[in-house]
């Protein structure tokens, strides 16, 4: 059972794990690159059970630690603290900001087996990556409340998946095991289950992709029930790998 939760990135998914697991009664240590000094306002926000460290410490202090950081740092994550452990993979492959990765570009693998190449002694699950901070946020529900939504797990390792499954509960989501980390594209960015779901209405006529985006991030959106995950998933084509941000130059 997952009491403690690391967490390696504090930004906006990040943060928003922590606000869940903390009103869930879970501690949580947070890190970044800077230094766990510039986290105090986000611990004292979160309250006694938030702590901040370094990655290391997230990782060692974790029982399940978050991967929540640009995609291009994978490399930088803690491995041989993470050794051991279930790490979620939350990071999404967007070129604008990540920079080309061939392999990626190739199709050949996903983003998250290439995290699961370099964290080989970890368990890597991806999860949290389909879904923007905001409806996280908004959209955690008890378990047996009808507005409960779900959301997308992969990964090679069963009782890794488990355990993430059980966090998810937790925190106030169901989850839906979509396979392996190869099949783990089926939640990545430009797939149908990737953000949009969540949404709910049509923006107003005229605003430029940037805007439409902000127009749904202010707004409360819909629950999408396991169901619906599963259809969305099993659905899913592949196409060319990798996200773009509206406002990004293009890489
Ligand atoms: N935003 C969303 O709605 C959303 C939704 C799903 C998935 N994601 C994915 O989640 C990841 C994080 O996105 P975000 O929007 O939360 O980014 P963000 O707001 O920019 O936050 C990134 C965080 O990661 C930290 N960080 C960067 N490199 C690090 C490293 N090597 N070690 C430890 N900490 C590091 C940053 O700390 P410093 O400032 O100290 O560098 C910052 O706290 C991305 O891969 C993104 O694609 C985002």
């Amino acid at each position: 059972m997952t009491t403690t939760l690391g967490l390696i990135g504090a930004g906006m998914i990040g943060s928003t794990v922590a606000h869940l697991a903390v009103a869930a009664g879970l501690d949580v240590v947070l890190s970044n690159t800077r230094s766990p000094d510039t986290l105090a306002n986000l611990v004292t926000d979160l309250g006694e059970h938030a702590h901040a460290g370094t990655p290391a410490d997230a990782a060692r202090d974790g029982d399940l630690v978050v991967a929540a950081i640009p995609f291009n740092g994978y490399r930088l994550l803690p491995a041989a603290a993470l050794a051991g452990k279930t790490v979620i993979d939350a990071m999404n492959y967007y070129p604008q900001r990540d920079g080309r990765i061939p392999e990626l570009d190739a199709n050949g693998l996903t983003s998250s087996q290439l995290v699961q190449q370099y964290l080989a002694d970890s368990r890597v699950v991806k999860a949290f990556n389909s879904i923007t901070y905001i409806s996280l946020g908004n959209r955690a529900r008890p378990a047996g409340d009808p507005d409960r939504s779900a959301l997308p797990i992969a990964g090679d390792d069963t009782a890794a998946k488990a355990q993430v499954a059980a966090l998810l509960d937790t925190l106030g989501y169901d989850a839906v095991d979509i396979g392996t980390l190869a099949e783990s594209w089926r939640s990545e960015p430009n797939t149908p289950v990737y953000v949009q779901p969540y949404f709910a209405g049509e923006a107003p006529k005229g605003l430029d992709p940037e805007e439409e985006f902000r127009w749904h991030l202010t707004n409360p959106g819909v629950p999408v029930p396991a169901d619906q995950i599963r259809k969305l998933t099993n659905t899913a084509v592949r196409g060319k790998a990798g996200g773009y941000l509206p406002g990004l130059e293009t890489a």
